[in-house]
């Protein structure tokens, strides 16, 4: 069966994903901190705003004001982005009856949000739940519905607890109303150096881990796609880049040449030459106490067709 996929907007990481999401269900991009999580979720947001697709950014780590500011610096349009300011302080200090809230909540462009810092809840985010956020994603889905959702963080969310024995109950609730909604979601999560999958990892669809470590020629950086249920993907580490436009994820050499013009083309050779190869050696397996967590095997192949990693991607950041 022919699932409908929602491409990430990062053309090496839809070869990867073996041409994108399937469509309406959960995702997570994991990683540790600064590994881009963000930039890549904003990125698939963009892409799905490029199609006409409704595209909405909940912005929980930081507010829409810091989130628009950090995203300027790659030269993005986001005025086709919404955003949900679900910061803790805007939750705690709406946290009136949902229904109340709903009409007086509005989901802005992104692209328009003012520079001001708005104030700040005098309360704490102790009495802001998971299930909060929810009902108020549900009650804008009333009003409009997006096909693209981004929770950024899923983490920070989970702090927001109050019982964490109901922890896989909450989760498994808010990750099946991201699914019933019938929106394609990313949420990210922040993994600490050393990790084991987590109760997200089990209850999303499939996992994008982002990895970095340093080796001799400084900051680098990889992908890897941990879990994808019901498609095939690729199952080895690429190298990637964060450029001055954003992620970049090299596309194999085999196949799928790109168009003259094309962005991404403009930073990912074709195919290797010897002088390239020369130049960038494979992707070396991460160091056992560096920032990657699982360094994944370097010799497992694709579940399906197979693909070269090589590309240029691989070069320091
Ligand atoms: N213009 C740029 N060129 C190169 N790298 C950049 C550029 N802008 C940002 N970066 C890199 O991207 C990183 C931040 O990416 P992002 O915010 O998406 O990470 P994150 O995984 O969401 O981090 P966190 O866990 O803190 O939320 C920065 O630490 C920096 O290394
Ligand atoms: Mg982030």
């Amino acid at each position: 069966m022919i699932r409908e996929r929602a491409r990430t907007g990062i053309k090496g990481l839809d070869e990867m994903l073996d041409g994108g999401l399937l469509v309406g269900r959960p995702y997570i991009v994991s990683g540790t901190s600064g590994t881009g999580k963000s930039t890549l979720a904003m990125h698939f947001l963009l892409e799905g705003a490029a199609n006409g697709e409704r595209a909405l950014y909940v912005a929980i780590d930081e507010p829409p004001n810091e989130v628009r500011l950090n995203f300027a610096k790659f030269g993005w349009n986001l005025d086709g982005v919404s955003v949900l300011d679900g910061t803790p302080d805007v939750l705690n200090y709406d946290k009136t009856p949902v229904r109340d809230v709903s009409s007086e909540r509005k989901i802005v462009s992104l692209g328009k949000v003012g520079d001001a810092i708005r104030r700040t809840s005098e309360k704490g985010p102790t009495d802001v739940t998971v299930s909060t956020l929810q009902e108020l994603i549900k009650q804008e889905f009333k009003e409009r519905k997006y096909a693209r959702v981004v929770i950024d963080s899923l983490t920070s969310l989970k702090h927001f607890y109050i019982r964490t024995s109901e922890e896989f109950a909450t989760l498994q609730s808010f990750f099946r109303t991201l699914s019933d909604l019938g929106a394609t979601s990313i949420l990210t999560v922040h993994v600490p150096e050393v990790t084991r999958p987590g109760i997200e990892s089990q209850l999303s669809r499939g996992e994008i881990r982002l990895h970095k470590w340093f080796d001799g020629r400084g900051l680098m950086r990889g992908i890897t796609v941990e879990k994808y249920r019901g498609s095939s993907h690729d199952s080895r580490m690429r190298h990637m880049k964060i450029a001055q436009t954003g992620i970049v994820v090299p596309v194999s050499d085999g196949g799928k040449r790109k168009k003259k013009g094309d962005a991404d083309s403009e930073r990912t050779p074709e195919r290797p030459t010897p002088d390239d190869k020369k130049a960038e050696p494979p992707l070396p397996p991460p160091p056992e106490n560096g920032e990657v967590d699982i360094p994944p095997s370097q010799s497992a192949g694709r579940t399906g067709s197979a693909v070269d990693p090589k590309g240029d991607g691989g070069g320091p950041q």
